[in-house]
């Protein structure tokens, strides 16, 4: 076993991209902990935020630490206690390493848990050789679900859990945007038994790849007046349920107002700034329940997810972005920087992609 590797550092808790470093030491595991030889480990607008060291980054991460969270490899080491999981499993990670005893992890909410770890965030993550973590934030791979594929269920699984909060099944569900999340929407409702499922976006070409992911109808919501049309399809009712994937105030605003009374909102996109609401009208006298998601249900989330992706509906191809070695992680960023689309890969043990 080798002692050092090579991986990214973001270095200290100031503006500043992360550094390419050959001499790291190979993580040491305690013995709750795995020992995962990475695959690959997807880019994450978070890993952008942390460089850029932003309000959010001041209060949920430390440094010096090793970035990356959205990851997928092979156990090579499982500390002592670690009994359900074996040298050679393929897993992903859950970046949000819950405590598992305060009252949240006690009543199945561990993904809001009040003493939450952040893999990559505020320990260290996936954006080198080799990354430990708990044994229990592992989630074992299918044999025909590839890596590439297992690191989309943590950017991507919080819109799955929207879909689950909707309670999709035998439902009428307005998605509204359709970015690489609010598209695992789209597929994600239809593959869990939504009824219908309306799309609507600003752009008509991300409107033609939902319906390639399984949107029955689609909008754009600039040209036309959603509400009015979703009535249109649902014999004047409205939509049973709504996930808003934009975190755009207008955008919510119309999803509320395209449910029916007694409708269901679930909010996944998250707005940059308070959202004025008419409260009385929208919500209070048709009784339209508004709720939001925060990441993914620890383990029900991956589990839908995974038979979304086995699914139908859901294209990979058209949510990943580039593939990249990590020593090459600048021309990734310059990339991202340059607005290329999708989600992109780096790959710590290859030496040239
Ligand atoms: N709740 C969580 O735990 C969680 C986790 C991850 C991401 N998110 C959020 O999910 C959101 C979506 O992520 P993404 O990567 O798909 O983003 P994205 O920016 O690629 O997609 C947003 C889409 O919404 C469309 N849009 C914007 N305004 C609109 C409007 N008024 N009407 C219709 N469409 C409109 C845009 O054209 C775009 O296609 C982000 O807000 C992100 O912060 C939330
Ligand atoms: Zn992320
Ligand atoms: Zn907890």
């Amino acid at each position: 076993m080798k002692k050092t590797m090579i991986g990214l550092m973001k270095e200290a808790p100031v503006k500043g991209d992360y550094v390419l470093r050959t001499d790291l030491p190979v993580p040491e595991i305690g013995d709750d902990e795995v020992l995962i030889k990475v695959h690959c480990t997807a880019i994450c607008g978070t890993d952008l935020h942390i460089m850029e060291w932003d309000s959010w980054s001041e209060k949920h991460v430390k440094a010096p630490l090793i970035p990356g969270h959205e990851t997928a490899g092979d156990i090579v080491a499982v500390g002592k206690n670690v009994k359900d999981r074996k040298v050679g499993d393929r897993v992903s990670c859950e970046s949000h390493i819950a405590c598992g005893h305060c009252w949240f992890c006690q009543h199945d909410m561990a993904q809001i848990c009040a003493n939450m770890r952040l893999f990559g965030c505020n320990v260290d993550g996936a954006f080198a050789e080799y990354a430990k973590i708990d044994a229990a934030s592992t989630f074992l791979l299918a044999d025909d679900l590839s890596y590439e594929a297992a690191c989309m269920f943590e950017p991507m699984g919080a819109d799955i859990h929207g879909v689950e909060a909707a309670e999709v099944e035998g439902k009428v569900v307005l998605v509204s945007g359709c970015g690489p999340i609010g598209l695992t929407a789209v597929s994600g409702s239809k593959t869990l038994g939504a009824k219908m499922v309306i799309a609507c976006d600003l752009f008509d070409d991300k409107l033609e790849i939902a319906r390639q992911m399984g949107a029955d109808y689609v909008f754009n919501s600039g040209k036309v007046d959603l509400p009015e049309e979703v009535r249109k399809l649902t014999g004047g009712m409205g939509a049973d349920a709504a996930i808003d994937v934009t975190g755009a105030g207008p955008a919510i605003i119309s999803s509320i107002r395209s449910v029916r009374p007694a409708g269901r909102v679930v909010g996944v996109g998250l707005p940059g700034k308070p959202v004025a609401l008419d409260l009385a009208n929208d919500l209070f006298y048709r009784e339209v329940e508004l709720t939001g998601i925060s990441g993914r249900k620890i383990w029900q989330t991956w589990e839908d997810f995974a038979k979304v992706m086995s699914g139908p509906y859901y294209k990979l191809e058209q949510v990943m972005g580039g593939r990249y070695a990590l020593k090459d992680f600048d021309k990734a960023l310059a990339d991202i920087r340059g607005g290329a689309p999708g989600k992109m890969l780096v790959y710590p043990n290859e030496a040239d992609m």
